[in-house]
């Protein structure tokens, strides 16, 4: 594939509403910043971005169950998510926020010249409201008795008792959790991006064009979203919490972006204040067709980032992605890592563990970053254990990788004077060409791999031939001259 000009790199926008678990890091952020890394190793023009996802009705219900604002929650997590991507070694580029003033411009001029050029419709329907507080109330502050399992306490999108997905109508009972009194319905108006108006678009782009260079699950996802039948999407909220609507749009006061709609821009947005830093032109990033635009993210982002944001993409006139290498899930110990149920492991608890506590060492982020590469989730849901730590840091990163770098290092030291001696081809014995050949083959290997986003056949590679430079040694003996 001919090399692009230039590169920018995307990991799905954390919710700045609490810590992140290595579950996150796997699927994303760690794949993310290794592509970023083999990139720049090679000179490569790249900008990597990310950032808080700051909106969505999620962050103000925190709020009001802690007593506390969403403006304390997100002021609360930006910092700390970023701190922990550092302490982890994830070198982001730019760590933006959906808060920043760039970005609700950004987001609303986005919106407004869709809206203007036609490309969004309107609806007026029914939704739930809540008299006594005066606002419409999204799915998520509705309360009532799930229809399936009976538990009392269910919430109009989804049920935490038995999983089930239900809407607010079928909730018996329901009742606002903010006044605690009954909804009732009222008429409001909203705006729509219409996606079966794109079908043929998605098709050709995703089904044809990318068939067999996105990954089998990328590609299934889309398919079973588009034979599905796609729906107009609402790209607007009631609610007073996100990027309000441009003010001379009629109907659209009190009504703000729908946080799917306003985050991926987030990723723009980010690469303009990046710019703005750095004294750089963010346009040929989003506008230039010699760019390559990769999302990193996890399973259940997908319909976001190969269907709807492309969509907008297309219709604003930016390039659109050209990879979307999403992983599936990482379990812990035989279970799902759920933040609800509290069944995970937060990175910032590894640091504090392992990294920051009295004996502990900031190698142990390579040592995580070693582990997740190799049970990393890229085709099906991977297992993290204790256990497989362990035997992956003792018997692979240790005493495989470890013992040739430092054996090698420590040699060259002893016998060379520290420096790689010049190769005298007619002192070469058989094993040490083909030793050499391994490493041409290797590099080349680990390279077509990495750039398929292939981290952990990558990462295989290299242990296979640091194996083999063990066993050469071992045969060869240097030591004895030293
Ligand atoms: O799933 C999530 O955590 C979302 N906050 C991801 C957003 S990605 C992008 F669109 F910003
Ligand atoms: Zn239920």
């Amino acid at each position: 594939m001919q090399q692009p000009k230039r590169y920018l790199i995307t990991a799905a926008l954390p919710y700045a509403n609490g810590l992140k678990h290595i579950g996150h890091l796997a699927g994303a952020y760690l794949p993310a910043d290794i592509y970023v890394r083999y990139l720049k190793s090679q000179q490569r023009d790249v900008v990597f971005v990310c950032g808080s996802d700051e909106h969505g009705t999620a962050i103000p219900i925190q709020a009001t169950k802690e007593g506390t604002t969403a403006q304390a929650i997100i002021d609360k997590y930006h910092p700390l998510v970023e701190q922990n991507f550092r302490d982890l070694g994830i070198q982001f580029d730019i760590y933006h926020r959906t808060s920043a003033p760039i970005h609700h411009e950004t987001a609303r001029d986005f919106f407004t010249q869709l809206n203007n050029a036609g490309h969004l419709t309107t609806q007026t329907s029914e939704q739930f409201f809540d008299e006594k507080a005066q606002t419409f109330l999204a799915d998520r502050y509705i309360k009532g008795t799930c229809p399936n399992c009976q538990f009392t306490g269910a919430y109009g999108d989804q049920c935490e008792k038995c999983g089930k997905s239900v809407s607010p109508e079928e909730l018996i009972n329901p009742v606002s959790t903010l006044s605690g009194e009954p909804p009732v319905k009222k008429m409001t108006q909203h705006w729509y991006l219409p996606l079966d108006r794109h079908e043929d678009f998605l098709r050709k782009w995703i089904l044809e064009e990318h068939a067999n260079d996105w990954r089998a699950s990328v590609v299934g996802q889309c398919k079973s979203w588009i034979d599905g039948g796609l729906q107009p999407r609402a790209v607007t909220r009631d609610l007073d919490w996100g990027v309000a609507l441009p003010e001379n749009v009629e109907g659209g006061k009190g009504k703000v972006l729908y946080v799917w709609f306003d985050a991926p821009i987030g990723y723009i947005s980010a690469t303009k204040q990046w710019a703005i830093d750095n004294g750089k032109d963010w346009k040929p990033y989003w506008e230039d067709k010699e760019t390559r635009l990769i999302h990193f993210i996890g399973k259940d982002n997908i319909v976001f980032h190969c269907i709807i944001f492309p969509v907008m993409l297309q219709l604003h006139g930016n390039i659109l992605p050209d990879n979307v290498p999403a992983n599936e899930f990482l379990n812990l110990e035989g279970d799902k890592m759920s933040t609800s149920r509290n069944w995970k492991l937060d990175m910032e608890d590894y640091i504090n563990d392992f990294i920051k506590a009295p004996g502990g060492n900031e190698i142990m982020a390579d040592v995580m970053r070693y582990y997740l590469t190799q049970i990393a989730p890229e085709t099906k849901d991977s297992e993290f254990t204790w256990k497989g730590f362990q035997v992956a840091n003792y018997s692979e990163l240790v005493a495989i990788l470890g013992n040739f770098v430092n054996r090698s290092l420590v040699l060259m030291h002893k016998l060379c004077k520290g420096k790689v001696p010049p190769l005298h081809p007619d002192q070469l014995t058989d094993a040490d060409r083909e030793m050499l050949a391994a490493f041409d083959a290797t590099r080349k290997t680990v390279e077509e791999h990495l750039e398929q986003f292939k981290f952990r056949d990558a990462l295989f590679q290299i242990i296979a031939f640091d194996r083999s430079g063990n066993q050469l040694l071992q045969k060869k003996e240097p030591w004895i001259f030293a």
